[in-house]
């Protein structure tokens, strides 16, 4: 018998409102919405796995009860069916009647910033013409790509990245249910990676203990793809104090230990770059290498040559800006 394995961004998504943890004013907004059992149209703009979908279902598990099911849809606009199965679709759901005692559904879209502007129009008349019958809630990651009409409509709700503490303590209570052994400097690789994105932090959990014996900053960085910051560090600080040869020994190292691509050095490097102790002028020269860099790996340059060529710059910054 094979053992389903249960995603734990799934088991321990929060049911309710109140167990959304960090959104407080956003949980007060909605849920004083519930308390009147009506809702404008919303549009929840943040970043990646702050919350915002899983707002809507608690919103609407708590709206609709039992009728859950037959109210609410989730759809997501940049689905492959096409915008023209995506306008079918909720105009089928949102022109019939709700189910329960609440006058109206709710159609959650994700990804609406992904809609082109005339599809965001159709959509527009769409949400005025069913306003009775249905009450849409707009995802998105930046709000500013939303049609300005379709924003005057919708009360906005901002989902900012969640903070350490609230990452750690979703980790600690997580790994105390499931039984994972999470080492402090497990809890710190984790916030790292995530940068303040709860489902990549959980998934990033559930990897790891599936690693090993317990959950440390070793296992962290084996299953996320991502190398220490400390050596990154090195990496960089040698390479600025001219020892090339080294840095390319440290840089082999990162590609071949923790299977690194070209563009996720590039990344981390730029990231290390303002956590390392250099004046601002330094820091200023290195970003717009780390930039051209970028753009040049983008377009399909040799990532081995162009790793190089980042260090050689590096080393020759570092003489430069020594000198003066
Ligand atoms: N504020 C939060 N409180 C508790 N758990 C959270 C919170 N935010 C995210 N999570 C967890 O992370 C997972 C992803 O959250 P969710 O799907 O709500 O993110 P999202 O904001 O919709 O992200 P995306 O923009 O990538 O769709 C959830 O299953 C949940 O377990
Ligand atoms: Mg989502």
């Amino acid at each position: 018998m094979v053992e389903e394995i249960q995603m734990w961004t799934e088991k321990y998504r929060p049911k309710q409102l109140k167990q959304i943890v960090n959104q407080k004013e956003i949980v007060n907004r909605l849920e004083s919405f519930v308390a009147q059992k009506d809702l404008p149209h919303c549009l929840f703009a943040g970043p990646p796995g702050t919350g915002k979908t899983t707002a809507a279902l608690c919103l609407a598990y708590e709206l609709f009860g039992e009728y859950f099911q037959g109210n609410f849809l989730e759809l997501n606009a940049s689905d492959a069916r096409g915008i023209d199965v995506i306008r079918t679709t909720v105009k089928d759901f949102a022109r019939t009647m709700s189910l329960g005692e609440i006058p109206f559904k709710i159609l959650a879209l994700d990804e609406a910033d992904a809609l082109t502007t005339e599809a965001q129009q159709a959509l527009r008349r769409t949400m005025e013409r069913f306003t009775r019958t249905c009450r849409f809630i707009l995802i998105v990651n930046y709000s500013s790509r939303i049609i300005e009409p379709i924003q005057s409509r919708c009360a906005l709700f901002r989902f900012p990245r969640l903070s350490r503490e609230d990452i750690a303590g979703m980790l600690k209570f997580i790994s105390d249910k499931e039984g994972v052994k999470l080492e402090d400097e497990g809890i710190e690789a984790v916030l790292y990676v995530s940068e303040g994105d709860m489902r990549r932090a959980i998934n990033t959990l559930q990897a790891a203990s599936a690693y090993g014996e317990s959950v440390n900053a070793d296992s962290v960085y084996k299953v996320t793809g991502k190398a220490r910051p400390e050596e990154v560090r090195e990496m960089l600080e040698l390479s600025l104090r001219g020892d090339f040869v080294q840095a390319r020994k440290k840089l082999h190292e990162l590609l071949i230990n923790y299977g690194l691509s070209g563009v996720d050095v590039v990344r981390q490097v730029h990231r290390e770059t303002f956590n390392i102790d250099i004046p601002e002028t330094w820091k200023v020269r290195i970003a717009n290498i780390v930039g051209e860099i970028d753009f040049r790996m983008s377009e399909g340059a040799n990532e081995e040559i162009q790793l190089s060529a980042l260090l050689a710059q590096f080393s020759l910054a570092g003489q430069e800006i020594g000198k003066t």
